[in-house]
């Protein structure tokens, strides 16, 4: 079994991870997105990121478990996958959604305020991915693990992007909202003043 895991599964996961991507390029390449492929692909794209975030989140508590211990080593594979998926989402609001037109991007932002949420959870997603390296662990020490404690704050960004966008249909920010807030109230003691909070009662 561990054989296994050591070796082979590399490439087929990074397959399985990159499928929704194959499957998006494919079906916008069909022209099944058309006509208004950027409308189609934001939704899908940003819930996709959202997964990635979801399951980075949950392999720390499964990797507690003892048969689930392997999981532990994907867990920067799949933090950059969130990382590529929240990118590609990106850049379909810029080149799909506002066609790389400036004076539309700058409307939509003062229209828009929950895309500042969204590039919260962006940029902490990137300052993470370039700090993953086992380089960068070395060079920060114990910093890393205090920094690598900002995706719980990209979590919140995230939810706060779903719910504040919400017009009618409520279940996209409500089914991510179900998997994050458990996964972060499982880790509150990871957050300094909510310790010193409770302690304090
Ligand atoms: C990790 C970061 C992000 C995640 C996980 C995420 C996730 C999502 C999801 C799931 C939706 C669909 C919501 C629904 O259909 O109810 C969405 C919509 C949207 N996102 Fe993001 N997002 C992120 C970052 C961003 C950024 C950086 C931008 C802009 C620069 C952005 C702009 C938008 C816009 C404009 C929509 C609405 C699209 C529409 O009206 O159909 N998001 N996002």
């Amino acid at each position: 079994m561990s054989a296994f895991w050591d070796r082979k599964e590399k490439p087929l996961i990074g397959l399985l991870f990159a499928l929704p991507f194959c499957w998006m390029l494919t079906s916008l390449l069909m022209g099944r997105y058309f006509p208004d492929p950027g409308k189609l692909l934001m939704p899908l794209s940003g819930s996709w990121a959202g997964v990635y975030i979801v399951s980075v989140l949950a392999l720390t508590p499964l990797a507690k478990i003892k048969a689930l211990k392997v999981l532990s080593r994907y867990r920067r594979f799949v933090g950059l996958t969130a990382f590529f998926y929240s990118l590609l989402h990106l850049v379909i609001y810029l080149l799909l959604f506002a066609g790389l037109s400036w004076s539309w991007i700058r409307s939509d932002l003062i229209e828009k305020p929950y895309i500042y949420a969204g590039v919260l959870a962006i940029l902490i997603l990137f300052l993470l991915a370039i700090t993953s390296t086992k380089k960068m662990m070395r060079r920060l020490g114990r910093n890393w693990k205090k920094l690598h404690r900002f995706i719980y704050l990209a979590a919140l960004a995230v939810i706060a992007h779903l719910w504040w966008q919400v017009k009618s249909d409520i279940s996209t920010a409500l089914w991510f909202s179900v998997f994050l807030l458990p996964l972060l109230l499982m880790r509150w003691e990871q957050f300094p003043l909510l310790k010193h909070v409770f302690k304090k009662r």
